[in-house]
């Protein structure tokens, strides 16, 4: 049965205010959830709750996104905070996070401007997610997820001299002409904690992250296993769970539509019966 609210000892309590503004002009408050597995309570030996630290930051000194306050946070103010990222550049898909008002929107930290944000910026890691440290959230069981469609190419045909060569056409159809098409996927995994279907049955159904990668290599012309495909999806969970909600493709930074690459593998199962 689906936990409609947080369990007591995952309330976040307040935490601590650093101020590093010196009045500034440009002065800005980021309140950020802290959680640290190894800090624990001494009386009961558990976890302690996670907390919100306020960061006042004077925004002269750092860029422009929100990953650079964060890195101005992390070194120059407060070594201990823990967040993923890599590239910078919204392509590897590492800095997701919800990032917002009180209310939040999850997207990359990296290329989400800092200016967006009217007032205070509140910062909390993917929701619905086991939390590793602080902004880390565990995606073994997404992974796991990946790992049941098999994102690879499968085919038994056997392999030309130099390469299996594609149609423009078909590269379209994966890359879309815009460059939307499902493998401009990052596998940010901010559709798949957006989607309240994903919050209550994340367990079995697959979510539209891995859903769109599911429709990637089904219409991958030089892909040979689309009966087995669909074979692996054809579960009242895996792919029905998607009740056409579309907080997928509102939320997606990169502007691509799971919910309609969801739609597809629908039509799909039909045509073939
Ligand atoms: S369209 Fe489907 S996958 Fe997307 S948010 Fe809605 S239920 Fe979830
Ligand atoms: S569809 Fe968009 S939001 Fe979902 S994992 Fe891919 S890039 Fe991220
Ligand atoms: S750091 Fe790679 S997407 Fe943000």
């Amino acid at each position: 049965m689906a936990e409609l609210f947080l369990p007591a000892n995952s309330k976040p309590h307040k935490g601590r205010t650093i101020d590093v503004a010196n009045g500034a002009k440009r002065a800005k408050s980021f309140h950020v959830y802290r959680y640290d597995p190894d800090d624990k309570d001494e009386k009961s030996g558990q976890p302690k709750n996670p907390r919100m630290d306020t960061y006042v930051i004077d925004l002269d000194k750092c860029g422009p996104m929100v990953l650079d306050a964060l890195g101005y946070i992390k070194n120059e103010v407060d070594p201990t905070l823990t967040y993923r990222r890599s590239c910078r550049e919204g392509i590897c898909g590492s800095c997701s996070m919800n990032i917002g008002d009180s209310k939040g929107t999850n997207t990359l930290a990296c290329t989400k401007p800092i200016e967006d944000v009217k007032g205070d910026i509140t910062i909390t890691p993917l929701p619905h997610m086991p939390v590793v440290k602080d902004l880390v959230p565990d995606l073994k069981h997404v992974y796991a997820q990946y790992t049941m469609i098999e994102p690879w190419l499968k085919a038994d045909s056997p392999a030309p001299e130099r390469e299996r060569l594609q149609s423009p056409a078909d590269s379209e159809a994966l890359n879309g002409a815009d460059g939307r098409g499902p493998a401009g996927c990052i596998l940010c995994f901010c559709c798949s904690t957006a989607c309240p279907s994903y919050w209550w049955n994340g367990e079995r159904f697959l979510g539209p992250a891995i859903l769109l990668q599911a429709f990637r290599w089904l219409i991958d012309s030089r892909d040979e296993s689309k009966g087995d495909r669909l074979d692996m999806l054809d579960d009242a969970f895996r792919l029905y769970r998607c009740h056409t909600i579309m907080n997928c493709t509102q939320t997606c930074p990169k502007g691509l539509n799971p919910a309609k690459g969801i739609a597809e593998i629908k039509k799909m199962m039909v045509a073939r019966q």
